[in-house]
This record gives C-alpha cells, structure tokens and sequence, in this order.
C-alpha cells in the first residue's frame, strides 16, 4: 500500500464486542498501526451494550488481535496500541447515551485541537441500523466538523437490506440522513488483491482487452466454493441462505468487475458507473425460468478432508425442517455488445470438497485445422484469476511435447503472488478502513449497484417462492453440490473447471 497517512480520526465502531470487531476490525487497525498507516492523532471508540469496564473489554480484545493480525503482538505494542482504544457502553433506547456520544467526540476535538475525521462503522445486527440512522440525525453524528470538507462517514457492513424492498427502505432511511458521498458499504471481496488485481490486468495490459468479448471468449465461470459451513452463525444464515450471502453481494460484484467497459478515470466515479452500467445489463431471470438457470442445494452430513461434518439441519440454531439453501449454481447472460452470447456460469456453496475462489474465463476453440489430425485435438485456451487461496493468475495453452514426434499437450503459465511478490498480501480490512479514513469510496458499491443487483436476486427469490419445496439436503458435505449443478453447465456442452483446475498450488489442499 501507498504509504498515504489518513487526516486525524476518530472511527467509532457500533458492535464493539461483535464478531466482526474481534475477528477483523481491531486486529487490521493493529496491523495499519504497525505499518505505519494511522494518522498520530488516531481513537477507536467501541460502542456496545454490554456492560464492560475498559480494562475488561481490552483483556477481551488483545487475544482476538493476537490470533487475527499479521504483525506480532507484544505486551508492549499492544500497551501501545490499546492507549488508542475507548470502550463506551450504550443503550440503544437511551437518548442520553448518544448524547454522550456525541459528546464524547465533540471533547476529542477540543483535546486534539483539530478538526478530524468522524467515522461511524455499523457492525451491529442489521435491526439495529435505523435506530442508529434516527439517533445519527438526533445528535447530529452525521455532521463532521468541517461540513463542506470533512463531513462524517458512515460505513455499513452486508447484509444492505434482505431484499429489493428493504434494501430500497434502508436506503431511503440512509440517505435521510447520510449524503451518498458519507456512505460506505462494505464488500471486502473488492478489497481483495487479487480481485483489484483484475483491473490491473485487465486495463494495464494492452494484449487482453482486445479478446475479451464474445468473439473470442466462449463462457466465463466465477466459482466461490467453501469445505467450511455456517460455523457459529447459524441464526444468521437461516435468514440469509446462500443467495443473498453471496451471490446478491461478492459475485455479482466479480461479475461486474470481470466484464465492465474501462472506466474513464481510475477512482470511485469511473468505476462505479461502470459497474452500474454492466450490472444494469445483466439479464434478470424471469420467475419462470429459475427453474431453468438456477440450482440450488442444501448440505447433507458428509466429510470433509477426512473430518466428519454434519448436515445443515443439524447445525446449532438451525430448524431441522431448513429450506435454506447452502449453494447456488446460476447462469447468467449480459445484454450488451461486448458479452451477448458468453453465458456467465456462476457457483457458490458451503462444505465442498475444497475451498477455492476462481474467475475463469474460457476462450473459444479455434479452428487449428493444422492440427487436427493428431490424436490429441488442441483444447481451448483458459485464463483464470485464482483469488483464494494461493492468489495468481494462470493461462492455459497448448504446446508442443517434446518427442522426436509432432504431439501437443496442455500447459500452464502462471503468476504467483507467492513468488512474484515475497511481502504478505494485507487483509482486505485493512485497505478498506484505511480507504474510508482517506475518503476513497472506490472499493464500495454506490446504492445503484447493490438496488440493481437484488432486482437480479429478487426474481430468483420469486421465482423459488412458486417452485415447490426443494428436497433438501441434496448435496453431501464433502463433494462439489448436487448433481444438478453439474447438469446445469453439461447441458450446454460444458463442465465446471474448479474441479480441475489447480493455480499456484503451494499448499497441498
Ligand atoms: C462473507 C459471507 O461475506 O464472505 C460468508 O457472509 C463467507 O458466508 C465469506 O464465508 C467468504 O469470504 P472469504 O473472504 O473468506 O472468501
């Protein structure tokens, strides 16, 4: 990362003994921290209902970002460090609360004797956001210090909404009281390197452009498969499934990502619009069709890499009778120039036989009738961007074996990170916070990406709502899902690569 230092700030966190706080959000500022990153003048206040002294929440943190960061955490670094952290405990209904809130900020500023920047990161339970927007509003936490040039910011993690209707709401709601500029929405798999590095490869290199449409490319495949399950968040997920997890958020967002136009200018403008644009060419599946286009599966009791897991039903805080689904397989078309015609195969599940994060993009077979006498025919050449684990890129081609005879076989030419590159890669938090402290909204969706891409998770929603109830569980933990998916892709001649293909494999998985 670019060694650019954020203004002074102050980034209050609402779900300070969350989840997400303890697995993500501290031990990432402890790691932008320890590169060097923060402003001096740096506070992180934790808000929770839990009534903690401070001293009690940062016993709690410390083995939290001892087992989460990268850097090394000693008795003195962490003495350091946790001199940045406040613990504030609230009531949500208690307006008074948030009047201590707020002037608990106002009070930074007079200490600090600058104007800083005030960030509000809402890692809570999504029930809690419109309480949090109308106390926002109230106290006014959503003015910054300095209006015009240092208004506050608002970050807010998925899921945005569980549908097209409350997603509309929550934003109505948001913008009520947050302009679009102060807002935003987390998707950390845009943070990932090896995601942003599709845009390098892509509009950096002058030799790819050129052949990616639909004269050259024949599908593309955009795979997220995962060995582990819900783990704890069974309460979560029930509600969630698979489809809105994943597929309405990270994929879409690959998708759009893989296939839109070059963006004019390289920031927040140029490539949310061009985002938008793609994803409003994104075929919606009618109701009807779901059947046709998309799978889904729920997990049964399996292994997994010799281990026994249990099926979904049996996961604690799960009903026994869940039709929640735990894979999506889909096939999506984009309505443009560029892309009409390449089908967009698109697959995502929990307790797979591996975890593996894939773009691969599948090029046409070319006539080669030079060598079509020879046993072996020349397969088509494959691109794919492995973004976990083992980040690279990897491109299939036919070569010449070496004999005394002419036969061709199939190569790999792969980029590694591993060995391109010796430092470890950051944690996608750590570029976001670092992002939302600069004021850079690139790497989060504007609210026209995430309305239109539930339009495109709406349909498939009603359309399973007429289907009849799945026969679940389907799908064995420890395989690649139901067969289904499989037939999905065979029907058009084609086959999931992810069962295949192995890019920079330096781990045996
Ligand atoms: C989260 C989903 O957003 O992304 C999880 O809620 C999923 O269900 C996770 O496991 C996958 O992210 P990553 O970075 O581990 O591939």
């Amino acid at each position: 990362m670019d060694k650019v230092k954020p203004a002074p700030t102050a980034l209050t966190i609402f779900g300070g003994t969350g989840n997400l706080t303890h697995l993500k959000l501290i031990p990432s500022l402890y790691d932008l921290d320890a590169g060097g990153y923060l402003p001096e003048k740096f506070a992180i206040i934790s808000v929770a209902r839990k009534k903690l002294s401070k001293q009690e929440y940062l016993d709690g943190l410390r083995p939290s970002v001892q087992k989460n960061s990268r850097s090394k955490l000693d008795d003195k670094s962490w003495v350091e460090f946790s001199k940045k952290i406040d613990f504030y405990c609230i009531d949500f209904n208690n307006e008074a609360d948030f009047s201590g809130l707020k002037e608990k900020l106002d009070s930074l500023e007079k200490e600090w004797g600058v104007c800083y920047n005030r960030i509000f990161y809402l890692a809570t339970a999504p029930s809690f956001f419109p309480i949090i927007f109308a106390a926002a509003k109230k106290h006014k936490l959503n003015i910054g210090c300095d209006v015009d040039n240092n208004p506050a910011r608002i970050v807010i993690e998925k899921p945005f909404g569980s549908d097209l209707e409350t997603a509309k709401v929550l934003n109505t709601r948001l913008d009520d009281v947050f302009a679009e500029s102060q807002i935003y929405r987390i998707d950390h798999f845009l943070a990932k390197e090896a995601i942003q590095n599709v845009l390098a490869f892509r509009f950096a290199n002058e030799i790819f452009e050129p052949i990616l449409n639909n004269k050259y490319v024949d599908h593309i495949q955009i795979t997220q498969l995962e060995d582990i399950g819900i783990e704890t968040r069974g309460g979560y997920y029930e509600e969630s499934g698979a489809l809105r997890d994943m597929i309405q958020n990270h994929l879409l967002q690959i998708l759009a990502i893989t296939t839109m136009s070059e963006p004019k200018q390289f920031n927040a403008v140029g490539i949310r619009a061009e985002k938008v644009e793609l994803l409003k060419k994104v075929k919606t599946i009618a109701p009807e069709d779901v059947e046709k286009f998309v799978v889904r599966g729920q997990y049964g009791p399996g292994q997994i890499n010799g281990q026994k897991a249990v099926g979904y039903r049996e996961e604690d805080k799960v009903s026994d009778h869940s039709f929640t689904e735990t894979f999506v397989a889909a096939k999506f078309s984009i309505e443009n120039d560029t892309w009409r015609g390449v089908p967009i195969y698109m697959k995502h599940g929990k307790r797979l036989q591996k975890g593996l994060t894939q773009i691969t993009i599948v090029f046409k077979e070319a006539g080669h009738t030079l060598f079509n006498h020879l046993p072996k025919k020349p397969s088509a050449n494959v691109l794919t961007f492995q973004i976990k684990p083992d980040e690279g890129i990897s491109i299939r081609l036919v070569a010449k074996k070496p004999s005394l005879k002419m036969e061709i076989a199939d190569v790999e030419m792969e980029f590694c990170y591993a060995s391109a590159f010796r430092d470890p890669l950051p944690d996608a938090y750590e570029r976001l916070l670092l992002d939302v402290m600069l004021g850079d909204q690139t790497l989060f969706p504007h609210v026209d990406e995430v309305i239109r891409s539930w339009e495109i998770v709406d349909n498939i929603l009603k359309g399973w709502e007429k289907q009849e109830a799945p026969k679940f569980p389907n799908y064995r933990a420890g395989s690649w899902g139901p067969k289904e998916a499989d037939e999905l892709i065979e029907k058009d001649k084609r086959n999931w690569l992810s069962h295949e293909l192995s890019v920079c494999q330096i781990h045996p998985h």
